[in-house]
């Protein structure tokens, strides 16, 4: 391992720990621990593989915003927080209310429409490279490429025009951030919501080729449910994706010899996407369930009531799953990962993320045969202000 490289893994596996020790967790010796939440609630963390997809697969595990707490201080959420979910957060409900979105929304995210988009995509990932080209070195990766591509991606998806784009990517910044203020949370909520208000009124005269007007013109959902359904999916839809292309840069960038067997073709963009969809830990704050009922998990006795959080990231390196969980190895494939969770919840966008990740990657490389860092590995510092994990800025030269 070159000096380079175990700098890189303590960037982010370091990071990785820190963020799971904010939690109060470490993984050995249990798979289901204790966690007192920042409200004062005792409740659960949850890290095996095992448990983690079984707590996803079982109804008796409810995603009901007024049934779990948030694992992590988040003073933006307060809002949110035992209250009914704002209308159309599918993601905080269970069935039958939430399969009533899911039917609607399974048609816009197939493999095949998803696929119909990858011209589209290889165009904006083209653009931000030219981008990233004019800006000359250094350049910020993150600024240029890695937050831009999946922004326009999931607006043009959506129907959002491209003047609104730098609303949207403050806003949503702002909604996602651990940082922000119960205020700026409910502001960022409110600006977003009326940007999809008025999107509504245009697309009802004039229906284009894009999510928003086939659930416009479906006329199943409320001009509200429809309006935080877009909300919803724009926000999941790009902090998620520009934090995997900006942390898996970062680690490609580290693992020299990771790097050159995806340059020469040894493995392939797909098998490298999945291993990093395992590696890196992009939804690090855990994804919190709410006990309907007394249920036994992994010998330990959870009662009606409690939060039980699953930490995606941890489960996603459990060694009774993966053999070296710690180590990158892009031919193995990611096979069994669990990153864009498990059962009904199971991501939506995780075609389009997949394709997004693929092209970018693959047309990085490809245009920058010499990228490398242009600073130190210890001067990049990991962004866990954010739902997703990430890096601020990455600076690269080529
Ligand atoms: C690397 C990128 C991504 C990761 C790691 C990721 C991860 C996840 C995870 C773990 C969940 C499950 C949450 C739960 O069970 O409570 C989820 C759900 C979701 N994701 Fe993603 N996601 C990514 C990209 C995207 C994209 C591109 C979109 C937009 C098209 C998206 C939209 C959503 C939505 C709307 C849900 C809620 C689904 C539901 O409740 O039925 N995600 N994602």
């Amino acid at each position: 391992m070159t000096e380079n490289q175990t700098a890189a893994e303590r960037v982010v596996r370091g990071g990785t720990l820190d963020a799971m020790a904010a939690l109060g967790q470490s993984r050995a010796p249990e798979p289901v621990q204790r966690f007192r939440y920042p409200d004062g609630h005792v409740g659960w963390l949850v890290t095996g593989h095992a448990l983690v997809r079984a707590v996803l697969a079982d109804p008796r595990f409810s995603s009901r915003a007024e049934l779990k707490r948030t694992p992590v201080h988040r003073p933006g959420a307060e809002p949110f927080i035992g209250r009914p979910a704002p209308p159309g957060w599918f993601i905080d409900l269970d069935p039958p209310d939430h399969t009533r979105f899911r039917r609607l929304l399974a048609g816009q995210f197939t493999l095949r429409r998803m696929n119909a988009l990858r011209p589209g995509i290889e165009r904006i990932v083209g653009e931000q490279l030219d981008a990233l080209e004019r800006a000359g070195e250094p350049a910020d990766l993150v600024e240029r490429f890695a937050l831009p591509v999946p922004l326009r991606v999931i607006c043009e998806l959506l129907g959002v025009p491209a003047t609104e784009h730098e609303t949207v990517r403050r806003e949503s910044t702002s909604l996602l951030s651990l940082a922000a203020t119960a205020e700026d949370g409910a502001t960022a909520l409110e600006h977003l919501t009326e940007l999809f208000r008025t999107l509504i009124g245009h697309k009802r005269g004039r229906p284009g080729d894009d999510v928003l007007s086939g659930l416009v013109s479906s006329g199943e959902l409320s001009d509200e449910e429809v309006a935080g359904a877009c909300v919803l999916l724009l926000t999941a839809g790009h902090e998620t994706v520009a934090s995997a292309l900006g942390l898996g840069t970062l680690v490609l960038l580290c693992h020299e010899e990771q790097l050159a067997v995806l340059r020469d073709g040894t493995t392939s963009a797909h098998a490298a996407v999945e291993e990093f969809l395992r590696y890196l830990p992009v939804f690090h704050v855990g994804i919190p369930r709410g006990a309907l009922e007394d249920v036994e998990l992994g010998g330990r006795p959870i009662r009606a009531g409690d939060t039980v959080t699953l930490m995606l990231p941890a489960a996603n390196r459990d060694p009774g799953r993966f053999g070296d969980p710690e180590e990158l190895d892009l031919a193995r494939g990611g096979t069994g990962h669990i990153a864009f969770g498990y059962g009904v919840h199971q991501c939506i966008g995780q075609h389009l993320a997949r394709i997004e990740m693929r092209i970018g990657f693959a047309e990085l490389l490809r245009r920058f045969p010499g990228l490398r860092l242009a600073v130190r590995t210890e001067e990049i510092f990991l962004s866990r202000n954010g739902i997703a994990c990430g890096v601020h800025r990455l600076p690269v030269t080529w």
